[in-house]
């Protein structure tokens, strides 16, 4: 179903005074941004925000902080880099309400911005609170929701606010709604799904609407080795969560039923890279684990030493193995569409030498079968903070479909489940 919300191009703007929500938390680290594809990705709004002659106030969140305090969580290195990206000054306020921002916000001319510190500096907030939604509508006459990561939460500046004043959305929120919709609704068949990430927990839902609606699945990342511990495979000292064993069970249940009616691939790591520590230097191996299982129940007369096909007790997987990485590239070249959240491992670690660190060479295959290296190149929607932190950092956000900006929000929408703070927009056909 198209998007069904009044967008920006819908209403008439003209020299208005608009609040714009964005999603600027992105990674910082002692207040240098590491990663600024959101914020990129917000321009095209304000450009065309701009073009109207509009007076801009946007405000964000940016990590979750326990109080005003705390100052890694201030949006000012955000701040400078907007006034780059845009090459345009920039009015910074040092709160996101009270009487200084209100005249901050009353002295903007038209094609002036003013961007507000951190929104949750207010636990008011997260809790959605009224009045604190009203302080911010006060600014302005329009608002204009573009902050996709967080329309999943139900906060004062996605849901509270749309009480106060006339509520649309961005391009960014329309375009993001939009793709991630039609891939899942209307998918160019087969369609598969590659899912990584920690926990089974934080992503059952769309594991579930996967193995319902999807041709072929395969998980990847910490959350696989909870699936290899629910079929007795020893996984060392891996990341796991015991507390998902039964939904793992019945996702493994689920796959196999739907597989004995039609043709659908589950697929689980057969093979990984394990080593003790997580870091650069540290010294890897592959663990064949099928090779284990096939040691263990035929006796085969070729079968590798014991200790190579199990991971140690000392061990940790951290990446997919070559064998396993091979089977979802070669996958890929059979399908239309991937749908993929979530690195297949540490992706995260450094490189010694080269672009890729020890444990990224899973989710490297993948970035390359996906960018129709191989061939083949199907239809790519990517998301996940981690996932798409690791292709900005590759430099390759543009070689794929569309990269999301969301987290939480891109899976709940595939999920099917209703985003509040787009619900809280005006409806498309209402006048
Ligand atoms: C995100 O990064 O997923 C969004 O910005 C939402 O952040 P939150 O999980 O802290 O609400």
């Amino acid at each position: 179903m198209a998007f069904d919300k009044k967008t920006i191009r819908d209403i008439d703007l003209k020299g208005k005074r608009v609040l714009l929500r964005a999603d600027y938390n992105v990674p910082i680290d002692d207040g240098k941004i590491n990663g600024d594809f959101r914020i990129e990705q917000s321009i095209p709004t304000i450009e065309y925000l701009l073009n109207q002659g509009c007076k801009i106030i946007i405000c964000s969140h940016l990590g979750r902080p326990e109080s005003v305090k705390d100052k890694s969580c201030s949006l000012a290195p955000v701040h400078a880099r907007l006034e780059k990206l845009l090459d345009k000054k920039i009015t910074f306020a040092n709160d996101c309400i009270g009487p200084e921002v209100e005249a901050a916000a009353k002295a903007l001319k038209n094609k002036d911005i003013l961007l507000l510190e951190n929104l949750r500096y207010h636990p008011e907030e997260e809790k959605n609170d009224p009045d604190f939604a009203k302080q911010l509508a006060s600014l302005a006459q329009v608002f204009v929701q573009d902050g996709f990561g967080v329309v999943h939460r139900a906060h004062a500046s996605t849901q509270a606010i749309t009480k106060f004043l006339p509520s649309v959305a961005g391009l960014l929120l329309e375009t993001e709604v939009d793709t991630i919709t039609e891939a899942m609704e209307k998918p160019a068949r087969p369609l598969m799904a590659i899912l990584g990430g920690a926990k089974i927990a934080d992503k059952i839902d769309v594991l579930r609407k996967f193995v319902d609606e999807a041709d072929f699945v395969a998980v990847g990342g910490a959350m696989a080795n909870t699936f290899l511990l629910a079929q007795d495979i020893e996984t060392g000292k891996s990341l796991t969560d015991p507390d998902d064993l039964p939904l793992a069970r019945e996702i493994m249940e689920r796959a196999r039923s739907k597989a004995k009616k039609q043709p659908f691939i589950f697929y689980l790591p057969q093979d990984g890279v394990v080593a003790t520590k997580v870091d650069e230097k540290t010294k890897t191996r592959i663990v064949d684990w099928s090779a284990q299982v096939i040691a263990d129940i035929e006796n085969y007369p070729a079968r590798p030493p014991l200790s190579a096909s199990r991971v140690q007790k000392d061990e940790r997987i951290l990446d997919i193995g070559p064998f396993s990485g091979a089977f979802i590239a070669g996958g890929m070249q059979m399908v239309n569409t991937v749908i993929w959240n979530g690195t297949m491992g540490v992706a995260e670690v450094p490189a010694l030498h080269g672009p890729t660190g020890p444990f990224a060479q899973g989710t490297e295959l993948i970035v390359e079968a996906l960018t129709g290296q191989f061939g083949h190149r199907p239809f790519s929607l990517v998301g996940g903070g981690d996932t798409a932190a690791y292709i900005e950092g590759r430099g390759l956000t543009k070689a794929f479909n569309h990269v999301s900006t969301g987290g939480g929000a891109g899976l709940e929408l595939m999920a099917g489940k209703k985003l509040p703070g787009v619900e809280a927009l005006l409806d498309k056909h209402n006048t």
